[in-house]
């Protein structure tokens, strides 16, 4: 099948050139989508207050409307003019961690179109550290609307190729800015209700919230179903390549469940993390009992963040039966990389 293309055009990340973003801002103007670079994922950007243009996202996405996108904003004026209330815990977060991979959901002002909130009395807001993100909401002069930039419940992109991948020529100008630098979505902290709670654990750490806000909560959660959720990041399949993956327990057993899924005839993809698991794989490759595919990530829990969707993309375009992934230690430095790995492991 012959795929269309967006036009994708190359930008500096650190020092974007000012043609290529007033370029991509005039195509934002005339009601089209731009995905642009941020430092978490790709974003799928619309001027967030035209909701005739935010449609066009959850069209292009395949994401059911109810869904509420983030408003991207160029720093504390700009986030404080779309809150009905700015209280002094949002502004404690965002002095201490804007621009960066940290989302407010806080009481929506008046000017935020229902479109943006999926109905909601609250609006998510966030300050990427990123200069293509941030000269484009400055040019644009108006907050971005932006979910990642993939189809409804896939792999979230890291690199202009993903958003290809995933979206095709849905979105008409794609900005490659290189790969992401953070690699996991941001942290969505709900100030609505008190105490202040986590509704996806992100980039940012759950030990850098508490020192600003103690009283900070978090709960794993993975709603089943269509079951209410106040997040649809809760969702509880998504971030899956398209086939089945199972996540197995460190060491011994990532072995050998590769080992009987392959003698059961299927094409694997493993993915680990231990080096001694993953030396063993790979010297099993090209034998009867070796996977298709072995891809040792770094036991760090930052680099193994800014590594997991790239990963998860690569397996799925060599179109494995099964993808085996060893589990990440149950340390809190993992709980954003373990959030997503159950959630691609649901069926
Ligand atoms: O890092 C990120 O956050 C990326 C980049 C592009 O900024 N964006 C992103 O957007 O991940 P998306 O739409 O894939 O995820 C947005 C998350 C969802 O879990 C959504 O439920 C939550 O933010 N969210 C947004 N507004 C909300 C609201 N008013 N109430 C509750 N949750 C909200
Ligand atoms: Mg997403």
């Amino acid at each position: 099948m012959l795929r269309r293309v967006p036009r994708v055009v190359r930008i500096q990340p650190r020092d974007p050139e000012p043609s290529i973003v007033a370029e991509a801002a005039a195509v934002l103007a005339s009601g089209e989508l731009v995905a642009f670079p941020t430092e978490t994922v790709y974003g799928l950007g619309a001027r967030g207050l035209h909701a005739d243009e935010v449609r066009r996202i959850f069209a292009a996405k395949g994401r059911p409307h109810g869904h509420p996108l983030i408003l991207h904003v160029d720093g504390e004026a700009m986030a404080r003019s779309l809150a009905r209330d700015w209280t002094d815990a949002a502004a404690r977060l965002a002095a201490a961690f804007w621009p960066g991979p940290l989302t407010l959901v806080v009481p929506k002002g008046a000017s935020v179109p229902a479109e943006v909130t999926g109905g909601l009395d609250s609006v998510g807001l966030r300050c990427p550290d990123h200069p293509v993100a941030q000269a484009l909401i400055g040019a644009v002069g108006e907050p971005l609307a932006a979910p990642s930039a993939n189809a409804h419940m896939h792999v979230s992109p890291t690199s202009a190729a993903h958003v290809v991948r995933s979206l095709g020529d849905r979105v008409a100008l794609v900005l490659d800015g290189g790969p992401c630098s953070t690699g996991i979505e941001s942290t969505v902290v709900d100030l609505v209700g008190s105490p202040p709670r986590v509704l996806r654990p992100g980039a940012l750490s759950l030990d850098r919230l508490r020192e600003v806000l103690p009283d900070i909560v978090f709960e794993a959660t993975v709603v089943e179903g269509d079951g209410p959720r106040t997040s649809p990041g809760q969702a509880a399949k998504h971030y899956a390549p398209s086939a089945p993956l199972t996540l197995t327990p460190s060491g011994e057993a990532t072995f050998e469940t590769v080992r009987s899924a392959v003698h059961d005839g299927q094409r694997v993809a493993a993915i680990v993390w231990s080096p001694g698991i993953g030396d063993r794989l790979r010297q099993t490759i090209d034998a009867a009992e070796g996977p298709a595919m072995v891809l040792v990530l770094p036991d760090d829990a930052e680099a193994y963040a800014r590594e997991l969707f790239h990963a998860l993309h690569t397996v799925d375009e060599a179109r494995c039966d099964r993808v085996v992934v060893e589990r990440v230690p149950e340390t809190e430095a993992f709980w954003a990389v373990s959030d997503r790995l159950a959630r691609a492991a649901r069926t």
